[in-house]
Parts: C-alpha cells; sequence; structure tokens
C-alpha cells in the first residue's frame, strides 16, 4: 500500500487530496465526502458562502462520512473572519489556506486542534509559511485550474521540498492520474492535491456543460485570464497575485489581453459574470480548470478516481523498478 508521512500524519490511507473548489456556484459536500471516504483528503471550500452555509456543508460531510478527515478551505481575497470562527469552532481535521499569508492563522488552528494546510506558488511564500509553523505545503503550479502562479509544477515542487524540509509537501497542478502521483513522489512530494480531475466527477454539483468542456479541451484550451484581476476578488495582499486559468469561451476570447479595456468597464462586466457564475452558466463565462483539462476524457465517481490515482502509481513505480531490476 503506498503510504506516506503525509498519510500517517492526515489519518487517511491515500496520498490524494482533493482540491477545494470554490467560487459563486455549488460544488456539494458529495464530493468532499466520497473523496475522504475512498481514503483521500476531500476539502470543502469556503469561497462566496456565509458562515451558516459553511456550518451546513461541513454537518454535511461529517453526516456522510462519519468521523473521516477532511480539510476546509480559506482564501484571503480577502479573508472572512466570520467563516474561519465557524470553522475553527467545528474543528475539521485541516484548515487550509490559499493566496495569502498564513499570519497567526497557524496558531489559531492548532489551538482549535486543526492541522494547517498552506497552498503556496513561490518557493518565497513556501519559506514564509514554514516560518509560519505550518504542518503541510502544497506547492502549486501555474499549470493549474483555479488561481495558480507563473511557475510550472515540475519546476516549483522540488525547490519548494528543498527550501521547507522535513514539512510533508503537496504536489498541485496538471495531475490527473498516478503518473501524476509516481511524479510527484519522485520530486520529493509526498502526495498530490487534484483539482480540475474531481471538477469533472460524478459527485461535483458543477453544471455537465462545464464537465463536458473539461473532457472535450486539449491542454491548449485553458488560459490565463489576464483581465480577471479586474472582474473577480483577489488576494488582497501583495506578493500572492496569481491569475485564474480557465477553458476559453466567447467572453474569453472577447476580452482576453484587453485588461485595459475590461477595466472601465469593470462593474458591469463583472455583475454580468457573477450572475451568470451564480446561474450555473460558469461554462458560457469562466470554466476555471487546469491544463489537466487535456488528459481528463470521462466522467468518473470521485472514489473511482482516488483507486485509479493510487493503483496507477503503484503500477508505474514497479514498472520503474523492473526495467531498472532488467537493466542490471
Ligand atoms: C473551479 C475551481 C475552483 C477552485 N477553487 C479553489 C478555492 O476556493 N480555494 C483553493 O485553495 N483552491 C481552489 N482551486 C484550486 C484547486 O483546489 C487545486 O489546487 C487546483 O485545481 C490543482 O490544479 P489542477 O486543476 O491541475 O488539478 C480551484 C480550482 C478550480 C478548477
Amino acid at each position: 500500500l503506498l503510504t506516506t508521512r503525509l498519510c500517517l500524519l492526515l489519518g487517511i490511507e491515500h496520498p490524494v487530496i482533493q482540491g477545494p473548489l470554490g467560487g459563486p456556484f455549488e460544488i456539494g459536500p458529495e464530493l468532499v465526502a466520497a473523496v475522504s471516504n475512498a481514503g483521500g483528503l476531500g476539502s470543502i471550500a469556503t469561497t462566496v458562502r456565509t458562515p451558516d452555509q459553511v456550518r451546513a456543508d461541513i454537518a454535511a460531510v461529517r453526516q456522510l462520512t462519519g468521523d473521516r478527515p477532511f480539510a476546509v478551505n480559506v482564501t484571503r481575497r480577502p479573508l472572512d473572519e466570520a467563516i474561519v470562527g465557524a470553522v475553527l469552532e467545528e474543528g475539521p481535521a485541516v484548515l487550509s489556506l490559499a493566496l495569502g499569508d498564513p499570519g497567526d492563522l497557524v496558531q489559531r488552528a492548532h489551538e482549535a486542534g486543526c492541522l494547517f494546510m498552506e497552498q503556496v506558488t513561490t518557493v518565497r511564500q513556501a519559506v514564509e509559511a514554514a516560518d509560519a509553523g505550518v504542518d503541510v505545503m502544497v506547492a502549486q503550479g501555474g499549470e493549474g485550474g483555479g488561481f495558480s502562479g507563473s511557475v510550472g509544477t515540475l519546476a516549483l515542487v522540488p525547490q519548494v521540498v528543498d527550501a521547507v524540509a522535513p514539512i510533508p509537501v503537496v504536489a498541485a497542478g496538471g495531475i490527473t492520474d498516478g503518473r501524476g502521483l509516481a511524479a510527484a513522489l519522485m520530486l520529493g512530494a509526498e502526495g498530490v492535491n487534484v483539482g480540475t480531475r474531481f471538477l469533472a466527477s460524478a459527485e461535483a454539483r458543477v453544471s455537465d456543460e462545464w464537465k463536458l468542456a473539461v473532457i472535450r479541451a486539449e491542454a491548449e484550451d485553458a488560459v490565463k485570464v489576464d483581465f480577471a484581476e479586474h472582474l473577480v476578488p483577489r488576494p488582497s495582499e501583495g506578493g500572492w497575485l496569481t491569475v485564474p486559468r480557465a477553458l476559453r469561451t466567447t467572453f474569453i476570447d472577447t476580452w482576453l489581453g484587453r485588461a485595459s479595456d475590461v477595466a472601465p468597464r469593470a462593474d458591469e462586466l463583472g455583475a454580468e459574470l457573477m450572475t451568470a457564475l451564480g446561474e450555473g452558466r460558469a461554462h458560457e463565462y469562466l470554466p476555471l480548470a487546469g491544463q489537466s483539462a487535456g488528459g481528463i476524457h470521462e466522467i468518473l465517481p470521485a472514489a473511482e478516481i482516488v483507486r485509479g490515482i493510487v493503483t496507477e502509481a503503484e503500477q508505474a513505480l514497479a514498472r520503474f523498478v523492473a526495467v531498472r531490476d532488467e537493466d542490471g
């Protein structure tokens, strides 16, 4: 059985984390629960949720999973203190943060009995987060879906591993299958954090059109949406600037490379965008997804995705050993 220190720390069987999938749409507790029940770690996103909704999400996941571990994610866009308070009261196994300096959140999480997982996109952020005492680091490459930086996963992961050892690092961005997990382990990571692959799962409550767009996309259709800074909330602190990656739509094609034209119309276009996302029409506007979309060809139940990643990784690692033995 493929077990890493990450599994022991988080109390999970497989080193596979479902990355939080947040926004003005509802991903639903079924996906989170399915991943945790399959032995991975599911993540509840809190973006555009109220504290009461977050409490209900946590209760729903607990109802479906019993006492299995899961994560709840917050972001600094800006940080919503009411949501942080609700999450810490509920005390999930893991509090995860993206898009900002952890600050005193690490200590508060520890006081509430939660482990703290920080997503970083540069080595500098990783070093700062290590100094703040985080328990697990997610190194997210720029090919990832949602908000990511500019450094690719293959370059970033080993650099973060070296910079923060012995803190366990999880690789994110571009990973869909067991080859990705095997590669991540070779880079020194102890697991993977996967977003787009789980977005196109049976349990994710997003529209079928969004899932089908993932299935049909080529990797190069997942573009960095350079004008999004004018339309969606951004991290409130310097040094954590990221640009969302989404599948091309008519809306994106119309405005890509034209941030200066979008800026004066930010209110009108931003309202149009948020309405569309809230109505389940992300696929017409901003279907967040990573370059990994090019390698996703079917919509599967989340448990099958977890099992596939683990089995394929074991096979990939065994193949590598077998080839080496043949050589010599
Ligand atoms: C639709 C969507 C929404 C996301 N929302 C969040 C979020 O709220 N918080 C967060 O930390 N990461 C978020 N992410 C990033 C994912 O959790 C994950 O880190 C990323 O998708 C990994 O790259 P991959 O898509 O190549 O697997 C989101 C990604 C997508 C595709």
